[in-house]
């Protein structure tokens, strides 16, 4: 076992909670802080059941900076930050912007004003390709502009690469890696951890798979009217599993002090575009399961097509997002197959 501790905030939503996993099994000791208001106590047992080990968890707000002070003190430990921890539908975000830039924007300045006088080497921040906007080329790499927000979610991913950016410039002791991620999707091959999503899905895949299952009657395919091959739109879908082993790598990229910048920006996708129809297909080849759907009008903000080039992440970091999109369909819906075995949907 290693001794320095990571503190994953937010470990115990999908992301978060897959990557707890791979950092137990790269021998790292991990506290998660999850104020579970997307998430499952329950998490822990799936995590535990693949790794043997149960992380410590402690049940508190980012948000509130007492609760984090007593975390640092109980656990000196702690030399790396992953923060997950942030409210992440682009819709809600719509109604409730003061929720978002609360939750999303108080939580990282609420870490990053703990680190110094706590030691803490480096955060590792969960962003995303939203930053692109529509791009007017794809691939993106990390050079490709930014493009003015059109969601409070969206926006509170600018505002934090900014937040990180002016810090680390202001002399702060700390490194910072910030992750764009592109569509993650799946689930861990135990099919132990997956995504949950409260109530009706919102993104493809849970609905595909809720759909699959007979839950949902049809999947919606939002447009099949876009400038792209089939007609429907593009994204990057990665992993979920090669997206938690980019959080180990870049973690300790920063405890070992292996990078010459304090502040260093990566695009984790495949570099492949999937469009939609492209993916119910590969779903139905590699489950053998219908998807029925049916073609409906576009989804307001929807973006066209957006794909990573993910040669920074290859070559800096050593990384590839390298489990084969059938794996990946198969393991959702293995996933899918246990919450109905355990009947919670
Ligand atoms: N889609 C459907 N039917 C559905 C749900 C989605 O056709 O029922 C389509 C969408 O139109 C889109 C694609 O499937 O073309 C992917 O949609 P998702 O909602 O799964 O994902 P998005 O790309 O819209 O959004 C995701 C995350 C956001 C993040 C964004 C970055 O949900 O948090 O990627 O671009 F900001």
């Amino acid at each position: 076992m290693k001794t320095e501790r990571i503190l994953v905030t937010g470990g115990t939503g999908y992301i978060g909670s897959h990557t707890v996993v791979e950092l137990q099994q790269a021998g790292y000791p991990v506290v998660i802080i999850d104020n579970l208001s997307n998430s499952d106590r329950a998490v822990l047992d799936g995590i535990e059941r693949i790794t043997g080990i149960r992380p410590d968890f402690v049940e508190a707000d980012c948000t509130d900076l007492n609760a984090l002070k007593d975390l640092f003190a109980k656990y000196p430990d702690i030399k790396g930050i992953i923060n997950f921890a942030a409210s992440k539908a682009v819709g809600e975000s719509m109604h409730k912007p003061i929720l978002y830039y609360r939750n999303n924007l108080n939580t990282l300045m609420n870490l990053l004003d703990l680190m110094e006088p706590n030691g803490v080497k480096g955060i590792v921040f969960s962003s995303s390709c939203t930053v692109y906007g529509e791009p007017d080329v794809n691939p993106v790499t990390e050079e490709s502009p930014i493009k003015k927000a059109t969601s409070p979610y969206g926006n509170t991913k600018q505002i934090s690469e900014e937040i990180i950016t002016d810090v680390i410039n202001a002399g702060a002791s700390f490194k910072s890696v910030i992750l764009r991620y592109f569509n993650p999707v799946g689930a861990h091959p135990t099919a132990e951890i997956g995504e949950l999503p409260n109530g009706v899905p919102q993104n493809l895949i849970p609905y595909l798979t809720q759909t699959a299952m007979g839950i949902r009657k049809e999947l919606s395919v939002f447009g099949d009217d876009y400038n792209t091959p089939d007609g429907s739109c593009i994204r990057d879908y990665i992993d979920v599993v090669d997206l938690a082993k980019a959080h180990v790598i870049a973690v300790e990229r920063m405890l070992q002090d292996k990078s010459e910048e304090k502040i260093e920006i990566f695009n984790l996708g495949t570099g492949r575009g999937v469009s939609v129809l492209e993916l119910i297909a590969a779903f139905e080849r590699a489950t053998g399961v219908k998807v029925p759907h049916k073609i409906v009008g576009r989804r307001a903000g929807d973006i066209e097509k957006v794909w990573a080039n993910p040669a920074r992440a290859n070559d800096v970091l050593g990384w590839t997002a390298a489990t084969p999109l059938d794996d990946t369909m198969r393991s959702a819906w293995a996933w899918q197959c246990k919450l109905r075995e355990r009947g919670i949907m």
